[in-house]
């Protein structure tokens, strides 16, 4: 195995779950890699402290007369559940064929790494790069960044740059290189109905009282109509609707349909009528239900009425819609369809807006070239439902566009059991790093 794989194993090798408190030592362990491999390789690194994780900065020697690139990427990781559903041990990088299994090893290990690797390749190279380099390495993003907006605040004038490069999303195909000039945003909350002061017997009280959990399935049932149009009100009235260019642009890749099908195993999609599922994945905003809890979830049978129930909910966003006045519109939306005969509590989650920049500015027609280089075709402009939420505070607090050049394979599995990253796209990452700086020289 080549060195360079040797080290992307160990960095996968630490379990650097950011939502999970046991995981808490696991995740500076990791920080504390990256501050070692970036010592090792002669850049300068810094690790900074947060109320949460912390963020590990790194930069070469800055020359005054050449573009400083920020390179934004996050060490850390989805939790495994599933476990079970895991063909290897979800922390030891196992390779077959191509692919390296291991929570992380695309979202994100892989992708930042290879940007890591790419410079350490220039620098022992030519002992110099051909720009000025940052890179800003998180440990929140799995949890909504809530640290990373203030720390660029805090930071603003160290962390000023022209461009910034992340390498966090998809790619269409394997082979087909993909710029994404647009991601959704994002908006999550989580409500519990109170019923009875106490789980009763279904027999004795059922009929009489509201059980929680029906109350719950009813009005997770009034989000939609039966044309999946999502019933709040004023939700769409901010929706900026697609471009003609980008429908025509999109309908010109391989059919997303069937695709979507594929990958996701469904019987079939279901949508909004008037658009395809690529349209509905990257453009139209969503509501969905990630978790449902409450009675009985125990083997066989238990005749209850639980004393409350909850769900937790997000919102893929799309411009313009703004994330705090859609959960403040689902709130209401929510309390205004409980019954009297209940108590409900909204607890509003993280949130950020969806994110737009123009994929044929300079920088984007840089970024095309680069990706051209790296896979020898021509990129692919996509937009995706995926979101990451920080790149609009880039945008508004540095003030500064994001090139996003994915690797993720459309079955790489993120956030899912047996997630992994191929070798050919870890290596494409490391010339896709060189290219990118090359382009992006003066
Ligand atoms: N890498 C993903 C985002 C992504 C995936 C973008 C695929 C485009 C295509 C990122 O790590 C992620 O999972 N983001 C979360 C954000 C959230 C927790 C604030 C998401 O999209 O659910
Ligand atoms: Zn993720």
């Amino acid at each position: 195995m080549s060195p360079q794989l040797t080290e992307f194993f160990d960095f996968l090798r630490i379990p650097s779950v950011s939502t999970d408190s046991k995981h808490r030592e696991d995740v500076r362990n990791c920080a504390d890699w990256l501050v070692n491999k970036f010592t090792s390789m002669g850049l300068k690194p810094e690790l900074h402290e947060t109320p949460g994780h912390p963020v590990v900065i790194a930069r070469n020697e800055p020359k005054p007369d050449r573009p400083t690139v920020m390179i934004y990427g996050h060490y850390d990781v989805q939790p495994v559940d599933p476990v079970d559903e895991w063909d290897t041990d979800p922390f030891e990088p196992t390779l077959k064929g191509d692919k390296i299994f291991c929570r992380g090893a695309t979202d994100n290990k892989g992708q930042h790494f290879a940007h890591v690797l790419g410079v350490e390749e220039t620098l022992k190279e030519h002992g110099d790069l051909p720009v000025n380099v940052i890179f800003l390495l998180e440990g929140e993003e799995e949890i909504g960044s809530p640290n990373l907006a203030p720390f660029l605040e805090q930071h603003r004038e160290a962390l000023a740059c022209d461009i910034c490069a992340v390498s966090d999303t998809g790619m269409i195909g394997p082979g087909i290189p993909t710029l994404t000039y647009g991601l959704r945003g994002i908006a999550c909350l989580e409500f519990t109905i109170h019923g009875p002061s106490l789980d009763l017997h279904s027999g004795v009280y059922g009929g009489a009282v509201p059980n929680p959990a029906t109350i719950v399935s009813r009005l997770i049932a009034t989000l939609h109509d039966e044309n999946e149009m999502v019933q709040i009100p004023d939700f769409y009235s901010s929706v900026k609707p697609l471009e003609d260019w980008e429908r025509e642009m999109w309908a010109s890749l391989p059919d997303g349909d069937a695709a979507t099908i594929e990958e996701t195993g469904v019987r079939g999609l279901l949508g909004e009528a008037d658009y395809t599922a690529l349209e509905q994945r990257w453009g139209r905003p969503t509501a969905e239900v990630n978790g449902v809890g409450g009675g009985y979830q125990g083997e066989g049978s238990k005749t209850v009425i639980p004393r409350e129930a909850m769900a937790k909910l997000s919102f893929r966003l799309v411009p313009d819609q703004d994330p705090e006045e859609i959960l403040r519109l689902a709130s209401d939306h929510l309390r205004n369809h409980c019954p009297e005969s209940c108590k409900i509590d909204v607890e509003l989650g993280h949130h950020g807006p969806a994110y737009v920049m123009d994929p044929h500015s300079k920088y984007g027609q840089a970024a095309q070239r680069a990706l051209e280089s790296a896979f020898s075709e021509k990129p692919r402009l996509i937009r995706e439902g995926g979101s990451i939420p920080i790149i609009q505070s880039v945008k508004d607090i540095i003030g500064v566009d994001t090139l996003l050049l994915g690797l993720a394979l459309p079955d790489c599995q993120i956030h899912a059991p047996n997630e992994n990253f191929t070798v050919s796209n870890f290596e494409a990452g490391i010339k896709l790093n060189r290219a990118l700086l090359e382009e992006l020289r003066n």
